[in-house]
């Protein structure tokens, strides 16, 4: 049984995959691209419901995830801003969780506090796909983020990457460059106010297996060898200190000038929203991917992962 490793599974972490399953749902990604850029949808998961507990904002992973439900002919149930449902009573994490996990297949959760996700799939058989715990992970944007990659490259293997921004509270760093360890990239650069430097862990998860890495403040030591330049907003809602993050937010900001000194080749990412760290001018630069393939990829690794989590 090929697919056995995701079906019924909890998505939580980009740790817990296998080269095999990347390459699964790599493979399920681009049926499910197919699949809209064709039909437009299926009736592949008739019968099944998803529930989408969100804790805390979201516009793309929210939207997608119910797109993709619907694309493949399921049903879901929406609780965002959880603050008009029993939570807002004082209604544990567990207890709503086992709830949803009663009338629906598959429960998608994100908050605000690291490990909620695990907490939520210790309380119910049900599969739990994270979707974002706090400045922990974010497991799917990870994945979609891979396959963009991928998908314009053909393969990871000489490329350099460099992450730009909040490496300390940015859940899509966290999950991505965990993921990269499966593969060979030339090496991983991860830039940041010293305030916000990657947490060594992360570090040490790509060196162990033999990856390249460098920390640094200074994006011009790094942008004329880059081939993926992926930003990230600094995280404002993880400060307790307003004024630190007033300091910190625009201290990169990718405008025509930046671009200008990026490879003809290199392709520019952001997992959105963003807010100033990339000027809209860039927008029309053939090499930003975060309007188009990024964003579009959402809803076809969310279809893949729905399906090979819901179906044998
Ligand atoms: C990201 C998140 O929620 O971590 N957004 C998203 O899901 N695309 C990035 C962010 O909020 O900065």
């Amino acid at each position: 049984m090929k697919h056995q490793t995701l079906y019924q599974s909890d998505i939580l972490s980009t740790s817990q995959f296998t080269k095999e399953d990347i390459e699964v749902i790599i493979e399920r990604t681009r049926q499910m691209q197919e699949l809209v850029q064709t039909k437009g949808a299926s009736d592949l998961l008739h019968g099944k419901l998803m529930t989408a507990l969100f804790y805390e904002p979201s516009s793309r992973t929210f939207g997608s995830f119910i797109a993709s439900m619907q694309r493949l002919g399921g049903g879901f149930i929406p609780l965002q801003g959880v603050v008009y449902s029993s939570v807002a009573k004082g209604e544990t994490l567990e207890d709503t969780v086992r709830t949803f996990a009663s009338y629906s297949d598959v429960i998608v959760v994100r908050h605000p506090e690291v490990g909620a996700a695990d907490i939520a799939a210790a309380a119910t058989e049900k599969p739990v796909i994270n979707a974002g715990d706090g400045t922990g992970e974010h497991p799917t944007q990870a994945l979609l983020d891979f396959y963009t990659i991928h998908n314009h490259f053909g393969s990871l293997s000489g490329l350099t990457i460099t992450f730009v921004g909040d490496m300390l509270n940015g859940r899509t760093i966290h999950s991505l460059s965990t993921l990269l360890r499966l593969y060979r990239p030339k090496k991983i650069n991860f830039v940041s106010p010293p305030e916000l430097m990657i947490p060594k862990e992360f570090v040490t998860v790509l060196n162990d297996q033999g990856i390249v890495t460098q920390e640094t403040a200074v994006l011009n030591d790094v942008l004329s060898d880059t081939d993926v330049l992926y930003v990230t907003r600094v995280q404002k809602e993880r400060f307790t200190d307003l004024k630190t993050y007033e300091r910190l937010k625009h201290r990169f900001i990718i405008n025509r000038g930046i671009m200008g000194k990026l490879k003809k080749s290199a392709i520019l990412m952001h997992p959105l929203p963003r807010v100033g760290e990339i000027a809209p001018d860039v927008d029309t630069d053939p090499r930003a991917l975060y309007l188009r393939e990024q964003m579009q990829n959402g809803m076809y690794v969310r279809m893949a992962l729905l399906s090979l989590v819901l179906k044998k």
